[in-house]
């Protein structure tokens, strides 16, 4: 039998960190014949992963372009994969999430006749608006997909409520895989600031924000919660490493610089991103992937959205959702600041989005999927 060549493709930073340790995994199982492909819809953020985890990919569409639009990253990956899947012509390729890349390169395979794999599936909100446009992107990669691999038992709840029943697989989420590579006790900052920290007296507060239906208003009204609780709270320092799109650069400069302790850095790298939540006193954030990391390093998370589709954490009771109105968020996370039993009630470590067994699992199903072991994989369950 000849190998299976399995094409694992991405494009932005959150992507990546989670396709990694996927992508390695891949390259080290016998009968597969692993290819990567970025889009680079991300360029240095995407890069700083690639260098983390020394994963050198066999195409780069180099696609990212300063202000891009929906349609430019779109089509740009569409008509950059036909050539790589062309020349490649893998036996599947392998997608992640909800991005613009996703559903491209889910597209691409889909014109191709080539089946496609969807990791992190089953993910909604079933609101079409938000967040925007990633839902819309997941559920038509769920359209698309041939294998999906759902983080969690009510992902694949909600794939079964869409009628989709066959190649389901639970794994559990490959971000936990990643964090159990990244995370140590001795580990020492290479940013200054983060070194220098005094993390045992001040209360470090770790944020981001970045997401497109935040822009404008509710982005406004994120900036200036965070600048009232820096402000007022002495005792805490905000770090906030701003993600690189000029419209959040924008936005968070103006109301955050000259305060004090509010300290906006560069986009960190995964190791010192991942390092800082394990020492931080708690996280404001609209990111996905921040979402499931910090329950499982026991750190509250307070959401900066108005829904999410990572309800585990919020059951579980190590994430709120703070929505993206100013006393809301300032309320929510003064009562964190101020109340030792609402905090402790919030800060204890859970995995309800994954054991670090996720990309085995994956691996396990494809080869499963195409006889190449006589076994399915066992099931993430909690
Ligand atoms: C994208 C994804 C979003 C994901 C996020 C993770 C889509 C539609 N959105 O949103 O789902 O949560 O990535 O961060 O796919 N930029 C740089 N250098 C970089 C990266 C970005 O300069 O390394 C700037 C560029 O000006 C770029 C802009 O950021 O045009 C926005 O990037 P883009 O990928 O369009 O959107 P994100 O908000 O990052
Ligand atoms: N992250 C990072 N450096 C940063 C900010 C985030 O390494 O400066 C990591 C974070 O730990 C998580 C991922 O990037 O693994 C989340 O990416 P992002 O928030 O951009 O996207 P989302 O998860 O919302 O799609």
């Amino acid at each position: 039998m000849s190998d299976l060549k399995v094409m694992t493709i991405f494009g932005t930073r959150p992507e990546a960190i989670k396709m990694a340790p996927l992508a390695l995994e891949l390259s080290k199982r016998p009968g597969i014949d692993a290819l990567c492909c970025v889009t680079a819809q991300h360029r240095e953020m995407l890069d700083s992963v690639l260098d983390i985890f020394r994963l050198k990919p066999d195409y780069d569409l180099n696609i990212m372009e300063p202000r891009q639009t929906l349609s430019t990253i779109t089509s740009k990956c569409l008509l950059g994969m036909e050539q790589v899947l062309e020349e490649a012509k893998p036996d599947l390729v392998l997608v992640h999430g909800d991005t613009s890349t996703t559903f491209a390169g889910a597209l691409a395979a889909f014109y191709h006749k080539i089946p496609v794999g969807h990791v992190e599936a089953g993910l909604r909100t079933y609101d079409k608006w938000s967040p925007f446009p990633e839902e819309m992107n997941r559920k038509m990669v769920g359209s698309i997909a041939d294998l999906h691999f759902c983080p969690t038992v009510s992902n694949r709840d909600n794939l079964t409520r869409e009628n989709i029943t066959n190649g389901i697989f639970l794994t559990g989420n490959t971000v936990i895989d990643a964090l159990q590579t990244t995370v140590r006790k001795d580990f020492s900052f290479t940013e200054r600031l983060l070194d220098q920290l005094e993390y045992e007296k001040r209360k470090v507060v770790l944020v981001t924000c970045h997401r497109r239906e935040n822009y404008g208003q509710p982005m406004e009204d994120i900036m200036a919660a965070l600048a009232y609780i820096a402000r007022t709270h002495p005792e805490v320092s905000l770090v906030y490493p701003v993600h690189l799109s000029p419209v959040v650069q924008e936005c968070a400069h103006r109301h955050l610089d000259g305060v004090e302790n509010a300290h906006l850095i560069p986009p960190l790298n995964v190791e010192e991103m991942h390092n800082l939540m394990a020492r931080c006193y708690m996280v404001m954030t609209d990111s996905g992937g921040l979402q499931e990391e910090a329950p499982a390093l026991g750190k509250p998370v307070l959401v900066l959205r108005r829904e999410t589709e990572r309800p585990e954490a919020v059951k579980a009771g190590t994430a709120r959702l703070a929505g993206v109105d100013y006393s809301r968020i300032t309320a929510m996370a003064e009562e964190l600041l101020e109340n030792p039993d609402a905090y402790a009630a919030m800060a204890h470590a859970v995995n309800p989005y994954g054991d670090g067994q996720a990309c085995r699992r994956i691996v396990d199903a494809i080869q499963w999927h195409f006889g190449q072991r006589k076994e399915p994989p066992d099931e993430f369950l909690i």
